[in-house]
């Protein structure tokens, strides 16, 4: 089969085509026919190497996090048959850029109708991401005031969505450029971190979600409300330690690191039936020009998710 794949670490000139073997289905697992995968700042991280305690050093390598595809071959008792259309967040081993990957059946779900392939390549990673972090220490309340920061990103733009499917009230932060992006998702309120400190104003917060890692737990913690909680997307050694003493204050600290869940999918499958969420492609690319999908993700600059088109 037709795959992107890396045989060293370093930039996006690394990601080459190759021929390489169709995977066996293990025990458990469905073999399916991808048709599109989203790019993820993951993906970028694992190519360059800074991830390589977690992610592994054996090449050559399939990258890709995110896949919308149909199901090629299924065990008998599984739930889903040849040609159903389904998508998943993969595990950390990757495998989504290629034509074929396999996938354990519990991460998989059927892509709600009304979503395209490449649509529903590019909800998985970010979508659970957003709806895990808002599940932590309780979960959020119809009437929650939550601070989203990096809202246009892809796990920010379905942040907004989440947190207002939840009944929230909702600040966005992102740059000039996105406000009318991120009032178009729902949020109430939006703030340009260009002319605001958001960490200086003089709302108290139930949540605040850093999707973006570009605060600290510090600053936001002074516009935090009593029993509120800060969430970010990258753990650090500071993190680590205002987790820890979590039960001796009233302000909590976290981070999330999000997991594959074909139960979790079904949830977000049923907000975006209902029309409460709806996920936003800046950019589609073949999947042979991942090295320029690369380029753009590495800015940080996207807005909503890029998906590579595997079957065009
Ligand atoms: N731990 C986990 O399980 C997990 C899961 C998913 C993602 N992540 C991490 O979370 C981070 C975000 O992921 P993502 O997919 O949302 O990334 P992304 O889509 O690449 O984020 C891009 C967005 O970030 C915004 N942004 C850039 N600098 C900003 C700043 N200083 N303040 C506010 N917004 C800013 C940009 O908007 P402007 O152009 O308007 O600034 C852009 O819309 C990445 O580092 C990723 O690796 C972690």
């Amino acid at each position: 089969m037709k795959a992107l794949t890396i045989n060293q670490f370093g930039g996006p000139e690394q990601l080459r085509i190759q021929e390489v073997a169709i995977p066996a289905a293990g025990p458990g697992e469905i073999l399916v026919r991808i048709h599109a995968t989203a790019v993820n700042p993951v993906d970028y991280k694992i190519r360059n190497g800074s991830m390589k305690f977690i992610s592994g050093k054996k090449f050559p390598r399939i990258l890709g996090g995110d896949i919308a595809d149909t199901v090629e071959q299924s065990p008998k008792k599984s739930l889903y048959r040849p040609g159903d259309k389904v998508f998943a967040m993969l595990s950390i081993k990757g495998g989504g850029y290629a034509e074929f990957t396999t996938v354990r059946e519990s991460h998989l779900c059927h892509i709600p109708e009304g979503l395209n392939m490449t649509e529903a390549a590019s909800v998985p990673l970010a979508a659970l991401t957003a709806l895990q972090a808002f599940r932590k220490e309780g979960g959020i309340k119809p009437g929650d005031l939550v601070l989203i920061n990096g809202a246009s990103g892809g796990v920010g733009s379905f942040a907004v969505q989440i947190a207002k499917a939840r009944g929230a009230y909702v600040t966005a932060v992102c740059s000039a450029r996105n406000t009318e992006f991120v009032k178009n998702l729902g949020a109430d309120r939006v703030i340009d971190y260009n002319s605001e400190d958001f960490t200086k104003i003089s709302t108290r917060f139930n949540r605040i979600l850093d999707a973006v890692a570009k605060s600290s737990f510090r600053r936001c913690s002074k516009i935090l409300e009593k029993g509120g909680l800060y969430v970010s997307t990258i753990p650090n050694n500071g993190l680590f330690f205002y987790q820890a003493l979590n039960f001796l204050r009233s302000k909590k600290a976290g981070f999330i690191m999000v997991r594959p869940s074909g139960g979790d999918l079904m949830i977000i499958a049923d907000y975006i039936k209902k029309g409460l969420v709806r996920p936003f492609v800046q950019q589609t690319f073949p999947l042979e020009e991942g090295a320029r999908a690369h380029e753009i993700i590495e800015s940080e600059r996207v807005r909503g998710k890029i998906v590579l088109s595997v079957i065009p």
